[in-house]
């Protein structure tokens, strides 16, 4: 039998219109209602998955090119994830649910009143993806600031979260007989005063039983330093291959180990998306079908990429490389890497095509394939690269759950490589029960 490892889910549009447009997933839920999130956060929790983590970006971007965001809806319009926790809370038991937070936008001490709130009402399942997307300053009245800069935003606001977290120390007595709910001197009523926040303790909200767990997801030397000295959980985009997975694992347990903690203190999880197919017959169709993408698959591949660069590549010279100077700096680096890769001189409509090809996952070459070739894949990730496990990527709605998991669960189930049962301790523990 496999080890077992670890899976969640990511609802990587975020807490907007799921699903939406895509009449092949038409089984009469209606996504201007709440109801599908909870069904299918259910249908999570059978699957065994450890925790569902909601994307979101606070922005709906750059205003030139708003439009290029909104028209498929694949920018926006989101609601705010940390707000749909509760509801999602309500309708499980087990399942740890992990909305982004921006790290620029919401004071640390509101933020720590939020989450404190929100860890109470959860039963020890909130998780928090932090993030540190500068784009969205403009809307609260804050000036943007460079990415390192936004990381060591990030670190103050996160220290002095867990410090406020942490702020009623021995505080809270709870001696009814004595009528003595707390000891006020031994609350933490600290004054900090920092590059970027000004801060007064002690926190008013009830003291934590544990601490939320911290998801992040930056992939620059300084995100990962961001993650290893503070992360219980990385995410990384899939690299194919063992070699890959041992690489990455490596770089983090490196942070983690430069911040004076140890391997096994974080997690880090492999994001894809995978394209379940029946059979081996199927899988070589479609991506057959794929290599040689028309005008109007390039277009479609260009309107995605529009929209998560905020830049309209559909206004650009198909045949020719991507002029210097057109992504502004609001858009990340690793946007423009997950583009063009290593060939800025590639032209536009080969760096498209790329994008629009599938692969099999029986190659170790894309993410198409059956139930069994994937778990195949997960399993030789486990023994091969010691990986700690998997998130896969979609929208949150019972068809897309249902379609990638009906035969994806029960074949990692077969393997011994998805639990079957919970523990009782709520999101930290099913990460870090084995
Ligand atoms: C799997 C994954 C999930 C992400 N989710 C979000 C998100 O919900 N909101 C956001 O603003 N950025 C998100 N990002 C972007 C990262 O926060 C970050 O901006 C990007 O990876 C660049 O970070 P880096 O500069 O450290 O590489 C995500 C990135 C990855 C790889």
């Amino acid at each position: 039998m496999a080890a077992l490892q670890h899976f969640g889910y990511f609802f990587s549009r975020g807490f907007g219109p799921q699903a939406w447009g895509r009449s092949d997933w038409d089984w009469g839920h209606d996504w201007t209602k709440p109801e599908l999130y909870q069904q299918s956060v259910r249908t999570l929790e059978h699957a065994g998955m450890d925790l569902v983590i909601a994307e979101d970006a606070v922005s709906l971007g750059d205003p030139a090119t708003l439009d290029l965001r909104i028209r498929q809806a694949y920018g926006g319009p989101k609601h705010d994830p940390l707000l749909l926790a509760p509801w999602l809370f309500a309708a499980t038991s087990h399942i740890g649910i992990a909305p982004t937070v921006n790290a620029g936008i919401t004071p640390p001490y509101l933020a720590a009143r939020q989450f404190a709130t929100l860890a109470h009402l959860s039963g020890d399942r909130l998780g928090i993806n932090v993030v540190t997307d500068t784009g969205s300053a403009r809307h609260v009245g804050l000036a943007p600031i460079p990415h390192d800069q936004a990381y060591d935003r990030a670190e103050e606001w996160l220290t002095l979260v867990r410090r406020l977290w942490h702020s009623w120390g021995s505080g809270y007595v709870g001696d009814a007989s004595d009528w003595t709910f707390a000891d006020g001197d031994a609350l933490d009523a600290f004054h900090h005063e920092g590059a970027h926040f000004t801060v007064d303790g002690p926190l008013n909200a009830l003291p934590l039983d544990t601490d939320p767990v911290v998801v992040s997801p930056g992939g620059s030397g300084r995100g990962l330093g961001f993650a290893g000295t503070h992360s219980d959980v990385q995410l990384a985009l899939a690299p194919l291959s063992a070699s890959a997975v041992r690489e990455y694992r490596s770089r983090v347990t490196d942070a983690a180990a430069s911040a004076g903690r140890s391997p096994s203190d974080l997690r880090v999880l492999f994001v894809l998306k995978p394209v379940i197919v029946s059979s081996s017959a199927e899988a070589d169709r479609l991506v057959e079908a794929s290599a040689h993408p028309t005008d109007a698959d390039l277009r479609a591949a260009a309107v995605a990429w529009s929209s998560d660069s905020e830049t309209d590549l559909l206004s650009l010279d198909l045949d020719a490389p991507i002029p210097a100077g057109t992504f502004g700096d609001h858009v990340s680096a690793g946007t423009v890497r997950g583009l063009v890769g290593d060939t800025p001189d590639a032209p536009l409509r080969e760096l498209l095509t790329r994008k629009a090809r599938l692969g099999r996952v029986s190659e170790r070459d894309g993410f198409v394939g059956t139930a069994e070739e994937f778990a195949d894949f997960i399993e030789e990730l486990g023994s091969d690269a010691d990986n700690d496990g998997i998130i896969f990527s979609g929208d949150l709605h019972p068809a897309q759950v249902h379609r990638m998991f009906g035969d994806l669960v029960p074949a990692l189930r077969r393997r011994g490589l998805l639990r079957r049962e919970y523990g009782a301790g709520g999101i930290r523990a099913n990460l870090f029960d084995f």
